[in-house]
């Protein structure tokens, strides 16, 4: 299994933060946020890791992570021009896909869980995780039937059908590759990742687990907040 950590993206909901380097470098309590997305992939056992970032500050983040080697893996750089969607993660990373499985993780994104297990087990399809929250309009929304089998996932619906939001967590077979590319992009301009889930829905190999404890997506003023109180009250209990 490689790893992508998808972290390019204008960052203007963050802006004036964001106008002197990437949302991904900002600081949660004492670490740059892209260090929580690289430990999560770290402890599912991933050690061959894509970092995707935008063409502004793509220098900051090769001076933050080097090589991998501080870490224990593998690093290496691809730069998307412009945010044409999360579903292009896929179609820049394929030569260093080759014919591997792929765990996506948005570099906004903090987990308190250990992904080990389902990523040791993954063997094709998709694997989506998702998480009861609050505000499920301001994400993509996982439908369920009766006995819990997934009927949809809408991507930001102005009428959400459950509070299960899709985390920024993905794990796909090498065919996501292909996948990507049949996409057209959405009205917002982008290829969107829920078209992606929504395929493997419709061949019947899209599964969905649940987040076990917090997950936090940073992309607002609020959330980065959140998450910095977070960290430092763990960091605060492990000391
Ligand atoms: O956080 C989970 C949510 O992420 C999912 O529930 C949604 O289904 C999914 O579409 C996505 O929604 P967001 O509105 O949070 O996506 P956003 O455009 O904020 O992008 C998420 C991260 O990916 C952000 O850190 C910037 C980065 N990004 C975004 C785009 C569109 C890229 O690196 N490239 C891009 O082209």
């Amino acid at each position: 299994m490689r790893g992508i950590i998808l972290a390019g993206g204008a960052g203007t909901r963050l802006s004036p933060l964001t106008k002197v380097t990437s949302k991904q470098l900002l600081p949660i309590y004492n670490k740059p946020m892209i260090y929580f997305p690289l430990e999560t992939l770290l402890q599912a056992g991933i050690r061959e890791i894509l970092v995707i970032v935008a063409p502004d500050h793509a220098g900051d983040f090769v001076k933050l992570l080097g090589s991998g080697k501080e870490f224990g893996c593998k690093i290496s750089y691809e730069v998307q021009d412009k945010p044409n969607g999360l579903a292009e993660a896929f179609i820049i990373a394929e030569n260093f896909l080759d014919k591997e499985n792929v765990a996506l993780i948005l570099g906004d994104n903090l987990f308190e869980d250990d992904f080990i297990e389902p990523v040791r087990r993954f063997k094709s399809g998709a694997l989506v995780f998702a998480s009861r929250v609050p505000d499920p309009e301001r994400f993509g929304v996982v439908e369920f039937d009766q006995n819990k089998k997934v009927i949809s996932i809408i991507e930001k619906p102005k009428e959400p059908k459950s509070d299960y939001a899709v985390t920024g967590l993905y794990v796909y077979d090498n065919a996501v590759v292909q996948k990507a590319k049949s996409l057209q992009p959405s009205s917002r301009g982008e290829l969107e990742i829920t078209d992606l889930n929504t395929l493997y829905l419709s061949e019947g190999t899209l599964e969905v687990a649940f987040v076990q404890g917090k997950w936090l997506d940073t992309g607002t003023f609020e959330a980065l907040y959140q998450a910095t109180e977070f960290v430092r009250t763990k960091e605060l209990q492990e000391k």
